[in-house]
């Protein structure tokens, strides 16, 4: 299916489906934000879990933050923020719109929206960083800044965190949450948008172990989004060039996903030397020193970040599942989701609106909700019709009562993808999911 194409039909489907909406939509939009949807919500949730999951549960080595958005505006400073995060952007003299310089550069200095020629000045540089104000008085001095990412929360508390958990390097601190970025050239649906949603983990290594530990770690996240089904085809990994190199990093990989519109990053794994915590330690005046309790040697530790944007993930999915096939003559739409990701594991219906079966049917709908399963009840429409809006919400499988349930409590199981029909009893059908879900 053609790029634009696929983009067009994914807006529309996960509309159309509760996965996103446009923020503020009956205001006519809020530019490049979106809302996530009762079905959205879910699979976001389930990526994020995925990622906590393989990031901190199932480790001893990395441990969990959740660190304020607003932090010290000395934090932006530290950090390089302040200075460095900016775009340069030229200003079109007629109507005043304004674009980053390499886009009105492509455009040969023709202003995009109005049509003037050689429409820019020279470009000025601009900030990405949101700011605000902390107070009543709205002044220089009280100027905040949302966080254009979750990492320095993790290196302002790198020490907090290492003697509350008693760590030693070599170890991790991950962290998902918002992050804002006043973005000039936003786009591509959730793909780059003015607010959204990072998964970060910083791993603080001895300085001479870094290029070993950047490998490692470069490794195991691709070997991760492999396994959440992504095909292989779809991923692979570009090197940042000198010129591309963010000012903190010595070495950068970006994993990057065939999107409709071209290769482009989703996750970064970053080589950042010892700047952050050096730079944290010469402006906040407090040592950011680690003490090696075997050799009591001091060192400030290298970080090698992973970092990955939770929405482009769920974007990267979304393209990656959808699928538009022929079933006994008729068109489905289906998305293809690991079970482990689907935001329904179950769809639950009666065959037919009598008999007993809705009854039935609803019995064994509870039953998998309390087993924390979520479910979604149907009775509405032909069973085909049922069918096609669980493959269109990424429902691995659908249970119908039927008559033969009365005669000796099984229900039939349709997959989503293999399209096969199988019998389980009724009361197994909590186990049999989780079984399914590795649970
Ligand atoms: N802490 C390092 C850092 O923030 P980055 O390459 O600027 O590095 C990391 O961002 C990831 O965050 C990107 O790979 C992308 O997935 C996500 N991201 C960055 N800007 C974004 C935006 N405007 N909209 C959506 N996701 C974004």
């Amino acid at each position: 299916m053609a790029g634009p194409d696929l983009m067009d039909k994914l807006v529309s489907l996960t509309k159309r489906r509760g996965f996103i909406f446009q923020s503020s939509e009956i205001y006519g939009g809020t530019g490049s934000v979106w809302d996530y949807g009762p079905l959205g919500v879910e699979l976001k949730r389930n990526i994020k879990d995925i990622w906590w999951s393989a990031m901190v549960h199932q480790r001893d080595d990395i441990e969990g933050l959740d660190a304020a958005i607003l932090m010290h505006p000395r934090t932006w400073e530290a950090s390089g923020h302040v200075e460095g995060f900016t775009d340069p952007l030229v200003e079109c003299s007629s109507c005043h719109r304004r674009f980053r310089a390499d886009l009105a550069e492509v455009a040969g200095g023709q202003c995009p929206t109005c049509g003037t020629r050689n429409a820019f000045g020279e470009p000025r540089m601009f900030n990405l960083m949101f700011r605000t104000f902390m107070g009543p008085v709205e002044d220089a001095a009280s100027t905040i800044y949302l966080r254009p990412e979750t990492a320095q929360g993790e290196y302002v508390n790198f020490l907090n965190v290492q003697t509350a958990a008693r760590q030693k390097v070599p170890f991790g601190i991950a962290q998902i949450g918002k992050a804002f970025r006043n973005e000039i050239t936003p786009g591509n649906f959730i793909f780059r948008t003015r607010e959204f949603e990072q998964a970060e983990m910083q791993f603080f290594v001895k300085p001479g172990t870094d290029e070993e530990w950047f490998e490692r770690w470069k490794a195991e996240r691709m070997a991760w989004h492999e396994s959440l089904g992504i095909r292989k085809e779809n991923l692979r990994f570009h090197e940042h060039t000198k010129d591309e190199l963010a000012h903190y990093a010595k070495k950068a990989f970006d994993i990057e996903y065939q999107f409709p519109f071209g290769w482009k990053e989703f996750e970064g794994i970053h080589n950042r030397t010892d700047f952050d915590l050096r730079r944290h330690q010469e402006y906040s005046g407090k040592r950011l020193e680690y003490i090696d309790p075997g050799t009591n040697e001091r060192f400030i530790p290298f970080v090698i970040e992973t970092s990955m944007g939770v929405d482009r993930l769920l974007l990267v999915l979304l393209a990656d599942s959808y699928r538009e096939e022929q079933v006994e003559g008729e068109e489905r739409v289906v998305l293809a989701l690991a079970p482990r990701l689907a935001p329904i594991k179950a769809a639950v219906f009666p065959l037919v609106k009598k008999d007993g079966l809705p009854e039935i049917a609803a019995k064994l709908h509870e039953g998998l909700r309390r087993a924390a399963l979520p479910s979604f009840y149907d009775e509405a429409g032909s069973i085909g019709r049922r069918y096609r809006r669980q493959d269109e919400a990424g429902t691995p499988w659908c249970l119908t009562v039927d008559g033969q349930t009365n005669e000796d409590g099984t229900v039939t199981v349709r997959d989503r993808d293999s399209l096969e029909q199988t019998r389980i009893p009724a009361d197994r059908a909590a186990d049999w999911i989780r079984e399914r879900l590795g649970r």
